[in-house]
């Protein structure tokens, strides 16, 4: 399959941490009970990285799991990391590869859905995760919330950073880095379950945090800067 692999600032190294966060966690667990359970469940983990959530999926849920990145060097270090599990170079965007129905979970953890660079490509995105998920199959992501960018002070970095973009309402926002700013897609929650309605999912849950424990309190997706999604093929 033809991807088109772009640069993640600190991909390889940044995102070394092994354990689930406590939303994620949340997020994950629904998805499991309304699929069944986690034992031998077909899941798909896009945007995988250093396979991360791979591990825990394998390990910890015994799911059958298939797992892509974008990016090739990333790729290489989850292989390293993990040779006993088949990762693959891959495009979100692009899912070609995979059949219809062919999974009961897709997964596009730590908020890799918001890397696709524009609001088609986002699309084409649940268009093809509608697709390989089965009836009653379920998606599991996360996303930044532009509702909560005065939450906390990696939020209010990229409100300062971005107050015209902000007034302009484009969909794109930039984290400011050492080096440079990355772009990355900033929604709010009822903006998400109506991209997810057009492709036939249904958002069923949203997880934030609240002092590091997952809530499904409305009030607190208000304040959480990247909630976890869980969507349902109807
Ligand atoms: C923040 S990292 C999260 C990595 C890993 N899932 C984790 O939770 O530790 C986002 C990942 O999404 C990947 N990504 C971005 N756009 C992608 C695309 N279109 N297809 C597949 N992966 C993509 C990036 O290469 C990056 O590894």
């Amino acid at each position: 399959m033809q991807t088109t692999p772009i640069s993640v600032p600190g991909s390889v190294g940044d995102f070394d941490r092994k354990t689930l966060f406590a939303h994620e966690r949340a997020a994950i667990e629904v998805g499991f009970s309304i699929i069944g359970s986690g034992s031998g469940a077909r899941v798909l983990d896009m945007g995988c990285g250093r396979g991360r959530t791979t591990a825990v999926l394998v390990d910890e849920y015994r799911a059958n799991v298939q797992a892509f990145d974008i990016d090739p060097a990333i790729v290489a270090e989850a292989a390293r990391l993990r040779p006993d599990i088949g990762f693959r170079v891959d495009d979100a965007t692009k899912l070609e590869g995979y059949g219809d129905e062919a999974f009961d979970m897709v997964c596009f953890p730590f908020n890799g859905i918001d890397y696709i660079p524009d609001r088609s490509a986002r699309e084409a995105c649940y268009a093809g995760v509608a697709r390989v998920l089965r009836q009653g199959g379920v998606f599991v992501y996360s996303s930044h919330n532009r509702r909560a960018l005065l939450a906390n002070k990696d939020a209010r970095r990229i409100f300062r950073h971005n107050l015209w973009r902000l007034l302009t309402k484009a969909d794109m926002l930039y984290e400011p880095g050492r080096m440079w700013a990355l772009p990355l897609w900033h929604g709010t929650p009822e903006a998400e379950a109506t991209m997810l309605s057009k492709v036939g999912l249904e958002q069923v849950a949203v997880w934030s945090r609240r002092r590091d424990a997952p809530t499904e309190d409305p009030t607190a997706a208000r304040r959480e800067h990247w909630p976890y999604y869980v969507a349902v093929k109807r």
